[in-house]
């Protein structure tokens, strides 16, 4: 597997994001499932995994991970987030959102990221967490503040990167200015532009960009038709009735090239991601051990110029309906 730098962290150009593999997200997964494709994603080389505190019920997401890295925790690179599983009794503050809820509560206050970084280090039973990230930025919180407490973390050890995820240019800017960032994480996907603004700071600082549901939350993968009950989408005006049957159509001529050039259309949205930028890496999740490695060989692929400016033309014809999450 190609690898990439963020700042100063080397990692595959495509590692793994473990959301998926808690229930309730995109639909049936057990933990005997959940294992069986963090050992396909690990095997395969996938091994820059991603996950939050957030992600299942009371770290579900986290203790798969340290069940899946025991025993060979020198070859992954471990990426976790704190800010959204609040401690019962503490405040929060509203982010918005664009999905149907219409909003995260979110703390990120500097006296609680030592105790939000232990109990992931307990989650994932280990005693250092590669790339810790906020994972959303709290309006009640300066992000200098909460920074500067990550900052302390680094100096003590308990984590060895510091990431931002959800967050603007100004405000990569003003961390930056406290601690060096190594990765910011926000959507990016064929579907969803990264801000011009953060991508040119990104550059301009030397910070690696995460690119988060990279396959537009299966969209780009050309196979979802209808959700199930429960799928979290449901909650996501893109995957609404009405509106993923037209962007399915819009999506077509995409779709098509991707199997003229022999590819799946999940393999290029993934290659054209790592086409953008090489500070870029990409984190799809998947329950399903054949799409994982489907999806990880995508790094070794190379994009003609001409199919670059091809995949522009069609993605600016590719008007998306239903608004996006953030
Ligand atoms: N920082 C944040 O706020 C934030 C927010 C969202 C996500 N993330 C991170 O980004 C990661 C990935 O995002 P995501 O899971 O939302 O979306 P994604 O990677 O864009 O898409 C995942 C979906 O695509 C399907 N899929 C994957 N590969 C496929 C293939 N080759 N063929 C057909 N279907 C395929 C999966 O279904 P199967 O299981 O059936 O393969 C799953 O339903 C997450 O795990 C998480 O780590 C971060």
């Amino acid at each position: 597997m190609k690898t990439r730098t963020l700042g100063s962290l080397s990692v595959p150009a495509i590692g793994f994001g473990a959301m998926v593999l808690s229930p309730g997200v995109y639909g049936e997964v057990d933990d005997t499932r959940a294992e069986a494709a963090l050992k396909t994603a690990l095997d395969a080389g996938g091994v820059h995994v991603d996950t939050s505190d957030a992600y299942g019920v009371d770290g579900h997401n986290e203790r798969l991970v340290g069940r899946a890295i025991k025993g060979r925790r020198d070859e992954v690179i471990v990426a976790t987030k704190c800010g959204l599983a609040i401690p019962e009794g503490e405040p929060s503050r509203s982010h918005p959102v664009g999905y149907a809820f219409n909003e995260l509560r979110v703390n990120t206050e500097p006296r609680l990221v030592r105790g939000y970084a232990e109990r992931s280090l307990r989650n994932l039973g280990t005693d250092v967490i590669d790339l810790y990230y906020t994972h959303y930025t709290d309006p009640g919180v300066p992000i200098e503040d909460t920074v500067a407490a990550l900052a302390d973390l680094v100096r003590d050890g308990l984590i060895r990167h510091i990431g931002l995820s959800n967050v603007t240019a100004a405000q990569l800017r003003a961390a930056h200015a406290v601690h060096p960032v190594t990765a910011v994480q926000n959507e990016w996907s064929m579907w969803r532009p990264l801000d011009a603004d953060l991508l040119a700071a990104t550059r301009e600082l030397g910070v690696g960009v995460v690119a988060w549901s990279p396959l537009g939350n299966g969209f780009l993968t050309g196979t979802v038709q209808t959700l199930d009950a429960g799928d979290f989408r449901h909650n996501a005006p893109r995957f609404s009735a009405e509106n993923l049957a037209g962007n399915n159509d819009r999506y077509a001529p995409i779709r098509a090239l991707a199997e003229r050039l022999g590819i799946s259309p999940a393999q290029l949205a993934l290659a054209w991601l790592l086409h953008q930028d090489d500070h870029v890496v990409a984190i799809p999740g998947s329950r399903t051990p054949s799409h994982i490695e489907e999806n990880l060989a995508a790094a070794d692929l190379t994009l003609h110029p001409d199919t670059l400016a091809l995949l522009d033309e069609a993605l600016a014809g590719f008007e998306v309906s239903g608004g996006t999450l953030l």
